[in-house]
């Protein structure tokens, strides 16, 4: 079996990253809350538009999914255009093309330094039984405005049964490309400011107001910044009024690197099926990075044994021989896979939200930055507005929609039932692990470190009250019920929690 490394990405691990804590603003025409890849694309298009911007980042520039995503920008998502059909596949295809044909432009134009490279993009299958939807597919995107071709062979080290090819796609260094965004918002005036974690956004008729807080317990400051427009770019949105987590799936996605025996095949892949994802990182010919073992986040606290299930299937299948790069993080979904772009509320004037990008925010999120600065200019395509309106309600959406909520309210019971059958002891725990004991009605998430200290703290999410459960790959504590994630401490990884785990004392 591969050994496996501490987990980080590729792109964290070969990126200085600056800090960029600093004053925040009392004013600003347009607020965006998240330095991911849509925050930032929206900050750069706003910022070039004459408009004073600035980013309020809870972490660092790239420290969400896009800092640990495996970066294929490609128009090809799964089997998505079969399933849009008609006018909204082609509103779907214009809105990627527009994003990637923008990259491309930028990184030309600006020399940036982000490892953009050309490549085809593949869907396979290895079932003879799903050629007939890859068939569909490739006639969707054709019908679409985009040159896809059904091909009964990928040029990968193993058989398909079928593969849609759509040629000249890109994938590129996102680390690398989110520190220009943020040197280009600077360059235009505007602001990008670390370390600042939006709780709550009032809004008061034209003016918004964003409270924002720095630092943890008695060092905790906040903060108010009035704001002419407020773009929430935070993954999951952190405002529950637009209760979004009643509409959002989740689906964590694991990634490994390293030299593989022999040439790796040189295009971009995804399965339809398993979602096994394949590409070759920048300037590494011999190498590649594998995605897989998706799963909705919190269900699997083995994740080390999941990491290990992913890395056998890359020695086996793509000859995998090292792992030098582990790292995971999870995406959202949304019923009918079109992310949610657009007005927070229906009667929002200028509160807006991107997320929802099922796995492919690279164009996605880039999309979402075109379609929210039109929006806030004034000038939005009013089909691509309706496509991706976050507040849409389709029939089709409905299933996914019961699907999802069923699935939250299991892991809230059975979080519950968890803690009340495990034990109420931690003096067993050895080095290195957590485990969710009761102490009375309360459920306590206890971890052991390696130097044989105890961490512990509440086991409630603080979103809407779960029961986290510990993953052993990342050590921290991760919520079944929406993806939020917190370290040992209880500190905040991921939303849609804002606060920290309450401190257990006993
Ligand atoms: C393993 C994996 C592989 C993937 N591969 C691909 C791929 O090949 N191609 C593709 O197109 N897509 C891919 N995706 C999807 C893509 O990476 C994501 O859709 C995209 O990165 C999401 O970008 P974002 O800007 O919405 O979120 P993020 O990048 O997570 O940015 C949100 C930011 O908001 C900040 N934030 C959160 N809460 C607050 C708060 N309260 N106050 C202030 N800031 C806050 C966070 O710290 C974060 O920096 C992949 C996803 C995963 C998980
Ligand atoms: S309860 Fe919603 S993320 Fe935990």
């Amino acid at each position: 079996m591969l050994d496996l490394p501490t987990p980080l990405s590729l792109w964290h691990s070969d990126t200085q990253t600056p800090d960029r804590r600093g004053p925040v603003p009392t004013d600003s025409d347009v607020v965006v809350v998240g330095a991911g890849i849509a925050g930032l694309t929206t900050a750069c298009l706003v910022a070039r538009s004459g408009r004073s911007v600035t980013v309020l980042e809870a972490r660092q520039v790239g420290a969400g999914v896009t800092g640990n995503t495996t970066a294929k920008f490609t128009a090809q998502h799964g089997l998505v255009y079969d399933s849009l059909g008609g006018d909204r596949a082609g509103q779907y295809a214009a809105a990627q093309v527009r994003a990637l044909d923008w990259v491309a432009e930028v990184v030309a134009a600006e020399e940036v330094d982000c490892d953009f490279e050309r490549r085809d993009s593949y869907v396979y299958t290895t079932r003879a039984d799903r050629v007939r939807d890859l068939a569909r597919e490739a006639e969707a995107m054709q019908l679409a405005g985009l040159p896809a071709e059904l091909l009964d062979d990928a040029g990968l080290p193993f058989e398909v049964a079928a593969a849609v090819r759509l040629p000249d796609q890109a994938q590129f260094h996102p680390q690398r490309w989110l520190l220009h965004l943020a040197a280009q918002i600077e360059a235009a005036g505007g602001l990008v400011i670390e370390g600042e974690a939006v709780l709550n956004v009032d809004e008061r008729d034209d003016i918004l107001l964003v409270e924002t807080t720095r630092g943890e317990g008695d060092s905790r400051e906040t903060r108010t910044v009035s704001a002419g427009h407020v773009v929430i770019a935070t993954h999951y949105p952190i405002l529950d009024r637009g209760l979004h987590f009643t509409r959002l799936g989740q689906t964590r996605d694991l990634v490994v690197s390293g030299p593989v025996a022999g040439t790796p095949p040189a295009g971009m892949f995804i399965d339809v099926d398993d979602g096994w994802s394949l590409r070759t990182p920048p300037g590494e010919p011999g190498r590649l990075i594998v995605g897989g073992g998706q799963h909705p986040p919190g269900t699997r606290p083995d994740q080390d044994q999941v990491f290990t299930e992913l890395a056998e299937w890359a020695r086996e299948t793509v000859g995998l021989q090292e792992v030098t790069h582990r790292w995971s993080a999870h995406d959202l979904t949304t019923p009918d896979s079109v992310p949610y772009v657009g007005r927070y509320l229906p009667g929002s004037t200028n509160l807006w939200v991107a997320t929802g990008f099922n796995l492919w925010g690279m164009s996605n999120g880039t999309a979402a930055g075109h379609l929210l600065h039109d929006l806030i200019t004034g000038d939005a395509d009013p089909a691509q507005a309706e496509l991706m309106n976050p507040t849409r309600v389709r029939a089709d959406m409905v299933p996914g929609v019961v699907a999802d909520q069923a699935a939250v309210g299991k892991h809230l019971v059975g979080g519950l039932a968890r803690a009340v059958a495990s034990g109420d002891d931690a003096a067993d725990l050895a080095d290195g692990e957590g485990r969710i004991r009761r102490v009375g009605a309360r459920a306590v998430a206890s971890y052991r470190d390696d130097d044989g200290l105890l961490h512990e703290v509440s086991a409630h999410c603080t979103h809407l009250g779960c029961v986290v459960r510990f993953n052993d790959a990342e050590r921290s504590w991760d919520c079944p019920c929406h993806g939020s994630r917190f370290d040992i401490n209880g500190t905040v990884l991921n939303g849609p929690a804002t606060e920290p785990l309450a401190p257990f004392e006993g």
